[in-house]
């Protein structure tokens, strides 16, 4: 499994020949300039929730592609609307897809479109797939529901938001991990906006003293899993 990121909470993610994009926002990131999204491949969109900074290149990448969105209901619906297609979930569901099992989770946060519409729940995803398991958390606050993902599978990868402001900061983070049961974490939804600011040292000196790693990618670059 190859993960990417593209900025803020956008991920690329390889699963054997398979291509999932998660969250685009990248056109109007003005951080991630050097991505180009008509060169980005997609066989699925993966959308956390509907707000501006998880959305905005949906549209474009997946009429080029013809990739399917996965999400929530409402914002799978949403995009029906635009001809594109999309599987719905709905929080607690998971589905066998050709790439491995989706699971979509709780997070706490809200999830209006940009025009306030409504855009259902947010969450986030556990994905497995070639024999790796990763959890996408998605803007969230740090919550109880984490522990429940532990109990079923066992995390080789945790991407946790870290910017503070609109989800969890740092020591939330780090508590995070320890809900989920893995010191792994890649952290993101940081650095694009002055609110979600963050000291990069800072940050990876306190994962260090509980024994954890903190990766923080920069736009473009890649880890395997
Ligand atoms: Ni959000
Ligand atoms: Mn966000």
């Amino acid at each position: 499994m190859k993960i990417t990121f593209y900025g803020h909470a956008s991920l690329g993610i390889q699963i054997g020949d398979i291509k999932l994009l998660v969250d685009p926002f990248i056109s109007a990131n003005p951080k991630a300039t050097a991505i180009d999204i008509d060169t980005l491949e997609a066989d699925y969109i993966l959308i956390t929730h509907a707000h501006q900074d998880h959305i905005v290149d949906v549209e474009a990448i997946a009429k080029r592609t013809g990739a399917v969105v996965i999400s929530n209901f409402e914002i799978v619906s949403h995009y029906e609307k635009l001809g594109i297609e999309g599987h719905p979930m709905n929080h607690g569901g998971k589905w066998d897809f050709e790439f491995g099992t989706v699971k979509y989770v709780n997070a706490i946060h809200t999830s209006s479109f940009p025009d306030g519409s409504y855009g259902g729940q947010p969450g986030g995803f556990v994905i497995e797939g070639e024999h790796k398991n990763i959890y996408i958390a998605g803007d969230t606050a740090l919550t109880f529901d984490m522990k429940l993902i532990p109990l079923q599978t066992k995390l080789d990868l945790a991407i946790l938001p870290i910017g503070d402001n609109f989800t969890m900061g740092i020591e939330d983070a780090i508590l995070a991990s320890d809900f989920v049961a893995c010191d792994k974490v890649l952290g993101y939804h940081f650095d694009t906006f002055g609110y979600i600011e963050i000291d990069h040292k800072a940050a990876k000196q306190k994962f260090f003293e509980k024994e954890k790693d903190l990766m923080l990618l920069e736009i473009g670059d890649y880890i395997e899993l």
